[in-house]
């Protein structure tokens, strides 16, 4: 099958570096279409997070830009073009990157494992039509063969006694999973890279486009010549995902810590009234017949052709103060999903459907569910334009996005 890809494999490479570091990508652009990369999750200079017609051109075909920055969090996190995602995500165009924390971990080994899924034609080539009716009626596109590290069901080799992190990443266009190991307890560590303040074992995982989650997993020492199944519990088919296969000598995990995030707690932040309140829905319209809105509003990004040769530029919708605590209200009129995500900042539930929450996570994306309401708290800290929209691609693509301007109080209009 024929992919687009970064440096020649899908998934694209795995960039590691440690806290502190700088990261400096040499990003030329060899496809016909215009592209950019944008740092998912990752706190960084607003011109560096990759988004066209906001903080820079979009690259044309032939063209190359340099992506330079040190993040501020270590955790898990990935990349992806932000012009046509729908297209270019889907096609095979997404990597990980990996920021460790300095100190040592308890692990005897990491595994990162992207998740994604596919739509196939009977003769195994990629379906072509992007963004239809049918998707945008539905919660995107949802492909039929699940890949793990781009290979349907592999099986991977661990040792018993291994204490594995496994970083999860879910970089489908449109599917939610609910992964999880049969006869095998799981800890989250992490949330969206951001790790929490102790471990928790919730029996579901709401698992949706852009997530990422950290699991503590120890192989069982009488578990030598089994294979432990890893499956998706959200389709109802609970489609296999992976397996592990357990073999050779027991092993001893290394010593070490879990880092833990420092998160304040905001009592009787979930009382205050929202500073944002963004109702979700569609209507009729725009060059795919349906369009996503966010209080009524669209904003899609240049096409990719255009994109070679005009400049348009969007302006900021939303304002938010840095260094002050803002709520955020998300109202979902729809019966379909939206995995609400916004760049440069992470923030926390406080409530939904109106029942104040008191949910460990930091999280840069958030699933609503239809009809649900959800209120979420955060406190910006880095100042620009930031990009707040659904991450199912094909709703995005058709209008469901806006801008949030994160700036002094003075600067305000
Ligand atoms: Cu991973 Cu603006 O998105
Ligand atoms: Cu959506």
């Amino acid at each position: 099958m024929e992919v687009w890809a970064y440096n020649g494999q899908v998934p694209g490479p795995t960039l590691r570096i440690t806290l502190g570091d700088t990261l400096r990508v040499h990003f030329f652009n060899r496809l016909e279409q215009a592209t950019t990369i944008h740092w998912h999750g990752v706190r960084l200079p607003n011109a560096m997070d990759g988004v066209p017609g906001v903080t820079q051109d979009a690259v044309p075909p032939g063209g190359s830009f340099l992506y330079e920055f040190t993040p501020k969090d270590a955790g898990t996190f990935w990349f992806h073009p932000h012009i046509r995602s729908s297209e270019q995500v889907e096609r095979g165009l997404f990597g990980v990157l990996i920021v460790e924390e300095p100190d040592p971990t308890p692990f005897s080994r990491e595994l990162v494992w992207v998740l994604d899924d596919w739509l196939l034609n009977r003769d195994g080539t990629l379906v072509e039509d992007f963004v239809t009716r049918h998707d945008l009626a539905h919660d995107g596109r949802w492909g039929n063969v699940l890949t793990m590290n781009g290979v349907p069901t592999p099986s991977v080799p661990v040792h018993p006694g291994e204490r594995l992190r496994i970083r999860l990443i879910n970089v489908a266009n449109g599917r939610v999973f609910d992964p999880g190991f049969v006869g095998l307890p799981a800890d989250t560590i992490a949330m969206d890279g951001m790790s929490l303040p102790e471990s928790v074992r919730p029996s579901s995982l709401d698992f949706a486009p852009g997530n990422r989650v950290d699991l503590d997993v120890t192989i069982p020492l009488d578990a030598v010549g089994r294979t432990l199944e890893f499956r998706d519990h959200f389709a109802r088919q609970q489609p296999l995902l992976a397996r592990l296969v357990v073999s050779g000598e027991p092993a001893a995990p290394p010593t070490g810590t879990i880092a833990r995030g420092s998160v304040p707690t905001w009592s009787g932040a979930a009382a205050l009234e929202p500073s944002l309140e963004l109702r979700l829905n569609a209507r009729a319209g725009g060059p795919y017949g349906l369009e996503w809105t966010i209080n009524d509003k669209i904003m899609r990004h240049e096409t990719a052709e255009s994109a070679s040769t005009a400049h348009e530029r969007h302006d900021a919708v939303y304002r938010l103060t840095i260094g002050r605590f803002a709520k955020l209200r998300f109202t979902n009129e729809s019966a379909r999903l939206h995995p609400m995500h916004m760049h440069g900042v992470f923030f926390k539930v406080l409530a939904r459907d109106g029942v104040a929450v008191d949910e460990p996570a930091w999280r840069d994306t958030v699933l609503l569910r239809g009809r649900q309401t959800i209120d979420v708290g955060m406190v910006p800290l880095d100042e620009g334009d930031w990009m707040l929209h659904c991450h199912i691609l094909e709703h995005a693509e058709s209008g469901m996005m806006t801008l949030v301007h994160v700036g002094s109080e003075r600067g305000h209009r």
